[in-house]
């Protein structure tokens, strides 16, 4: 199996492209399907509403579940009661840790095994211990989800609390500098930061807090569940399709290919749609009751068990010189992550690349806390990490009476900061242009709090976004084409409506020389060559250098079933090329035949190569950062201190433009959530309890139609040469930068200055 990080890639073959100075794909730079404004391939199905989702599968004899969330916050089971529920009407069974069958822990997810996929390493329904307020602690199975839900509310349990730490300043004493996952070294020193800042003539020196936030997808987590005799099928909606699969596969004592995880469309995932305790009780349960079982979450489930947004608190101080360049950039701070999650809240990433500075103080504190694990939650770090960073600037450039964009354009870096590797592209410059001319900056009062009309006094901000260049090893598709001209690719990828598949289906048809309409793609189902994870905006350039790779095979694969008669005949590999509906030499283009042609000749309905992605060496050489300015223009009620955003613009700098169309759906829709993160988004979380206080839409609130203003995207569009098809990701970047965005608008517009999220108005009177 090629997964996620396996052996097998990583010591995988390396063309030459892939080197640090070698060739660039060459389909950089080349217009065809790929730039163009491609309507989804699964637009229709949408909506028409024959998109299918997990918790839609129909299934003869299906039964539904609900489940028990513990109470308490730490402690044990000490009484724990099911005759009400096993008596009530339509139930099928009672699951409790009595009767749940042994299964092992998950692993906690890694980037080198692929079956270590846990956001969550708590035993599962094992024993009477609670560790979390909220943690699963029964399943009801029943004929209908009425009657589970009921006869979930007549299970009866006393618990026996032991003492939890639920307060995050007192959890701060504890913290631990460890490393972990996306955080290679969590203390970065050099340059005596500290003294730098003490004597620079210019500093500011501020903390910042940002929220719990938890998971809203609009599709809640949910999975539909058929055992066989001997296999296991899982309808779910996951961002991770073939590391589900193989993590079943070992949790329940199977075989990898007797597990089978289908999930073609995903209704929002954003990271919260990974492995995590439900679906291991679901499939459990649908063993021990014999029967297909449908388990999908509550609203309030998704909050009581799906981990979401870390707080944190942060410092932010930076020192400058009479120019305004930095002498010194100290950001430390600390955020949750339990000894039974994995999920570092990485805030600091996007400091180590944004600016230079004489001097750097980096540091992440990770404090433990008895809560359900908190988990990837678009742009992890990033999104917060800049709200920080960038308020911070604009505090400076404040100080400094300098303009922000000026400060910011001052203290850009031409080679990575801290590892001195070279930029492989990077125009933030550009991007800080383009977008202030379009956005009308000039028009930005200098002084706070100058601009009114009647009770509303509006003002401009703006702030830097940032988002690594992510490619994971082992990605695998397969590749067709068909004696009647067609082609199709194949791979477990996760379509979470942001259009991977018809990104893929453009460059398929770029590579092969086809028309758009003339490919098919299959993704979403674990049978498939295996795609990695959807996640750090990584998929669609992780699954390109698998089709660069196989579009590389497929040519000698031709040349063969070509044989002598062919106009190719006598070509080698090497010199032939995919173009044009088929195959060409190289140097003598007009030696050309079909794939129809060669097919129909050589007798077959198809031929097939399948092939894996080469390691993402380029990462290893290369500082691969997107970036973004962000703009915000709004206004606040002297009498209410209610904000009301009226202009956001993103302009962004993230190598070529796949699909203008589904990126800047992307972008904008990371920009509606930064919004939320700005002004509204917060769960309440009671220290006292360790529960969750506000766990449904109504009381935790994402932005709303009447939220969200007129959004502008724009896009440098300069291709990273060292990247498949010259892109990065663009699915977390556009989150990042719109807070600080925000909170400079606020204080532009009012003179106050918010550091914590979000910026609700009880702050600003
Ligand atoms: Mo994203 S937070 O990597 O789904």
């Amino acid at each position: 199996n090629v997964l996620v990080g396996s052996v097998r890639t990583a010591l995988g073959w390396v063309p030459a492209q892939w080197l640090p100075g070698g060739t660039p794909d060459p389909l950089i730079g080349r217009h065809g399907e790929i730039g163009r404004q491609a309507s989804r391939v699964d637009g229709a199905l949408k909506v028409q509403g024959q998109a299918r989702f997990s918790a839609e599968v129909a299934m003869e004899g299906l039964c539904y579940a609900a489940l028990v969330h513990s109470t308490v916050t730490r402690g044990r089971i000490a009484r724990l009661d099911t005759a009400a529920a096993e008596a009530a009407p339509g139930v099928l069974l009672v699951v409790t840790h009595r009767n749940m069958p042994r299964v092992a822990s998950p692993s906690l997810i890694s980037m080198t095994d692929p079956t270590a996929t846990g956001n969550s390493s708590l035993p599962i329904l094992q024993d009477d211990q609670v560790h979390y307020n909220g943690q699963v602690v029964a399943a009801v199975v029943a004929e209908t989800q009425e009657q589970a839900d009921h006869a979930a509310s007549l299970i009866a349990i006393d618990y026996e609390a032991a003492p939890a730490e639920t307060r995050f300043e007192e959890a701060k004493a504890g913290a631990r500098v460890i490393p972990s996952l996306l955080i290679e070294r969590n203390h970065l020193s050099f340059g005596r930061a500290e003294r730098e800042l003490a004597r620079s003539p210019h500093k500011v020196d501020n903390r910042y807090r940002t929220p719990w936030q938890n998971h809203n997808a609009i599709e809640l987590h949910a999975l539909t569940v058929a055992w066989g005799d001997d296999e296991l099928t899982v309808h779910d909606t996951t961002q991770m399709i073939a590391a589900e699969a193989a993590t079943l596969a070992k949790l329940f004592g199977l075989k990898r290919e007797q597990v089978r995880v289908l999930s073609p469309f995903v209704g929002g995932g954003f990271g919260g749609k990974g492995f995590w305790d439900h679906q291991v009780a679901a499939v459990a349960a649908a063993r021990m009751v014999g029967r297909p079982l449908r388990l999908q979450l509550s609203r309030e489930g998704v909050y009581r068990i799906i981990g979401g947004r870390s707080p944190t608190e942060q410092r932010v101080a930076i020192g400058a010189d009479e120019d305004g360049r930095f002498t010194a950039l100290l950001h430390d701070g600390w955020s949750v992550m339990p000894p039974y999650g994995a999920c570092p809240e990485a805030y600091t990433l996007g400091t180590r690349a944004a600016y230079r500075a004489k001097s750097f103080e980096i540091l992440q504190r990770h404090v433990d806390m008895a809560v359900v694990p908190n988990t990837f939650m678009r742009a992890p770090g990033e999104a917060i990490g800049t709200f920080a960073l960038e308020s911070a600037v604009d505090e400076l450039a404040h100080a400094l009476a300098l303009d922000p964009i000026e400060l910011r354009l001052r203290n850009l870096p031409d080679k990575h900061p801290i590892t001195g590797a070279p930029f492989s592209q990077h125009a933030p410059a550009k991007s800080w242009a383009d977008g202030a001319a379009r956005f009308g900056w000039e028009r930005r009062s200098t002084t706070p709090g100058a601009r009114r009309e009647g009770e509303w006094r509006i003002g401009m901000g703006c702030g830097s976004g940032s988002f690594p260049y992510v490619r994971m090893p082992g990605a695998a598709v397969r590749l067709s084409v068909r004696h009647d001209g067609t082609a199709s690719l194949a791979c477990s990828g996760q379509e979470m409506g942001m259009g991977t598949a018809t990104v893929l289906a453009q460059q398929v048809a770029d590579r092969l020389g086809l028309p758009l309409a003339a490919v098919s793609i299959e993704i979403g189902d674990s049978a498939l060559p295996a795609a990695p994870l959807a996640g750090g905006s990584g998929q669609t350039v992780s699954i390109a250098g698998a089709i660069l790779a196989a579009a590389e095979k497929l040519p000698a694969e031709l040349l063969r079933l070509a044989g002598n008669d062919s106009p190719l005949a006598g070509l080698r590999p090497g010199e032939v090329r995919l173009a044009r509906e088929g195959l060409a030499g190289a140097e003598e283009p007009s030696r050309h035949e079909s794939f129809r042609s060669i097919l129909t000749r050589a007798n077959r309905d198809e031929v097939s190569v399948t092939a894996s992605g080469t390691p993402p060496l380029e990462m290893l050489k290369f500082a691969m950062h997107s970036t973004a300015a962000m703009f915000c223009e709004l206004r606040v009620s002297d009498v209410t201190g209610e904000v009301r955003v009226d202009r956001l613009l993103g302009s962004f700098d993230c190598g070529a433009i796949l699909n203008p169309r589904t990126a800047a759906s992307q972008f904008r829709g990371g920009m509606i959530m930064g919004l939320g993160l700005a002004l509204t988004e917060e769960t309440l979380f009671d220290e006292r309890s360790g529960r969750i206080m506000n766990p449904t839409l109504a009381d935790y609130h994402v932005p709303a139609h009447m939220d969200v203003p007129e959004i502008e995207v724009m896009w440098t569009d300069i291709p990273d040469p060292r990247s498949p098809l010259g892109a990065r990701g663009i699915g977390e970047i556009g989150i990042t930068g719109v807070a600080a965005a925000v909170a400079n608008a606020v204080f532009n517009a009012t003179g106050k200055r918010v550091r914590d999220l979000p910026i609700t108005l009880d702050k600003l009177l």
